[in-house]
């Protein structure tokens, strides 16, 4: 699959096979996002790998209910560590860099989970207070994202995107 067609097979996926996630496959997945840019080269963020059904179904509730994320075999979650980038960049780094670290570094694994033929999906809706509980974060780390992936169970509908005239302005 090349990038073009990874990037156009990449869709949200919310039912996943009853099967456990190939390590092989979950080294590739983080050696990926590891590759992902960030002011400064600081990756200012951590990846928790979440693989047992008790800390799943404990992110459910976490997630308001949305049982994907015990259904999928593993779930990754992307925590912006904001003090570390605002130990180089203040206020910009804490509002903001390390925010957009863990999300480009989230975006790496959904494409990387599509061109290795697993599925994917991007769970915003949760209450990071008790994801940070579950995963026991520092005070200044944030949960981003909270990314379910197996092997697809369905073949989701492409949904569609806004015409590029409406979110494209040439000045
Ligand atoms: C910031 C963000 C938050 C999202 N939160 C959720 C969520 O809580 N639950 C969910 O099922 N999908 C969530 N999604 C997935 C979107 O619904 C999905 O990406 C969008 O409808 C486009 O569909 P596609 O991913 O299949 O292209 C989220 C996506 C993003 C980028």
């Amino acid at each position: 699959m090349d990038f073009f067609e990874t990037v156009n097979n990449r869709k949200s996926a919310r039912v996943f096979q009853d099967r456990k996630l190939d390590p092989k496959l979950l080294l590739k997945l983080l050696e990926t996002l590891n590759r992902a840019p960030s002011a400064g080269g600081l990756q200012a963020y951590r990846v928790f790998v979440v693989r047992t059904m008790k800390t799943r179904e404990d992110l459910v509730i976490a997630c308001m209910e949305q049982d994907c994320v015990a259904r999928a075999p593993a779930v990754l979650v992307f925590c912006a560590d904001k003090m570390q980038s605002e130990a180089r960049y203040a206020e910009r780094g804490y509002e903001l860099y390390a925010i957009q670290d863990a999300t480009i570094a989230a975006a790496y694994c959904q494409l990387a989970a599509t061109a290795l033929g697993l599925s994917s999906v991007w769970v915003g809706g949760f209450d990071p207070l008790e994801v940070s509980r579950i995963l026991k974060l520092g005070e200044h780390e944030v949960p981003v994202a909270v990314i379910p992936i197996g092997y697809p169970a369905e073949t989701p509908e492409r949904t569609p995107r806004k015409d590029l005239k409406e979110i494209v302005k040439e000045i």
